[in-house]
């Protein structure tokens, strides 16, 4: 079984069956943030397809979803990178489920990298992951569906490229592509009835992302110093999926809602304190 929790407390904002009847496919959906945002469209009655790459990850995630909401989820093997897969994934989900009306751009790929001890390759293969992903995977759902039958697709970003970040120039750079990409997919695909939105999480406790990206950055003092005085949740981004996607977001398109508590807006962003640090001091004998 899935090592990943289930709330097991949570509290409905919303009608219990806003999405009764609605499909969801969620990339990344076996695994952190992906997962949560996949249980909470499934408690309000949701069908899902989970999409990544470790099949028996999916499958173990999939089992403990329908368990624990009653709904069915569907695990599918594919890498947002390979447009084949991705055609074959979308045609086995509405083969099965004949429709697809949310699509949740999740998977990712990141690291804490300088710039200078990145490989050409490493750029590139998180350019690929993060913002050709959410491309290829955004244009198979339009063509093979919402192009005739409208949507909503909610790309998740991060708050990185607000600013110069140090580290982060490969991360930043596809949240970046993402957010210009979701804004002309507004444009383009509004008179289809498809409504492109991204959410951007600040860190979130117990997640991947943040193992990786926090380190021993996240003490008392960095947490006190977002306005909100607490990491994120994986459940607040959920919940901001919940809003964008009902009826109450019918108005939304080609913007980004930030869900961080206002960190962004006081992250200290020292790139002198992070280079003189152990951390950075490991990274670039790497
Ligand atoms: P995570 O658990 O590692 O989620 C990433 C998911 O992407 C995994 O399920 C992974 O599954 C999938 N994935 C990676 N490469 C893929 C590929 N080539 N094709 C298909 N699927 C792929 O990390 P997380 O922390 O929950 O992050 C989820 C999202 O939130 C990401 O977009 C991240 O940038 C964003 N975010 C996170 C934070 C945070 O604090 N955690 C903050 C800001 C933004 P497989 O390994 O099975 O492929
Ligand atoms: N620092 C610097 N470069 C790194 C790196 C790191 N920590 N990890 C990988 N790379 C480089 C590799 O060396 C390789 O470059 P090279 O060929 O020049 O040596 C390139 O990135 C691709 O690595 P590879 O392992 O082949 O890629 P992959 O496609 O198998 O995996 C990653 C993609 C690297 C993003 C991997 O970390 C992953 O699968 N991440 C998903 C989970 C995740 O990142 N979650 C957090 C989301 S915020």
């Amino acid at each position: 079984m899935s090592d990943e929790p289930i709330i097991s407390d949570y509290k409905y904002i919303f009608q219990k069956d806003i999405f009764r009847g609605k499909v969801a496919f969620v990339t990344g959906g076996g695994t952190g943030i992906g997962f949560t945002i996949t249980e909470i469209l499934m408690r309000h009655g949701c069908d899902t397809i989970i999409a990544s790459r470790k099949l028996d990850v999916l499958k173990n995630a999939a089992e403990k979803l329908s368990k624990a909401t009653g709904q069915r989820c569907m695990p599918i093997q594919m890498d947002v990178r390979k447009p084949e897969a991705i055609n074959r994934a979308i045609d086995e989900a509405l083969g099965h489920f004949e429709k697809i009306d949310i699509l949740i751009n999740n998977a990712a790929g990141n690291f804490l990298c300088p710039a200078e001890q990145l490989s050409f390759n490493a750029f590139k293969t998180v350019m690929e992951i993060d913002a050709h992903g959410t491309f290829n995977v955004s244009k198979a759902v339009f063509d093979k569906y919402m192009k005739n039958n409208g949507g909503v697709v909610i790309n998740i970003t991060a708050t990185l490229s607000i600013r110069g970040k140090f580290l982060q120039t490969h991360a930043g750079s596809a949240k970046a592509a993402i957010e210009a990409m979701t804004k002309h997919l507004a444009v383009e695909w509004g008179p289809n009835g498809v409504r492109m939105m991204c959410v951007a999480p600040g860190p979130i406790a117990d997640t991947e992302g943040m193992r990786r990206l926090g380190g021993n950055r996240i003490t008392d003092e960095f947490v006190k110093a977002i306005p909100f005085q607490r990491l994120g949740k994986r459940e607040d981004i959920a919940n901001a999926i919940l809003y964008i996607a009902s009826p109450a977001g019918e108005l939304l398109t080609g913007t980004t809602v930030i869900a961080d508590g206002g960190a962004w807006l006081t992250d200290s962003n020292n790139f002198w304190a992070v280079k003189n640090s152990p951390v950075y001091k490991q990274l670039s004998k790497m």
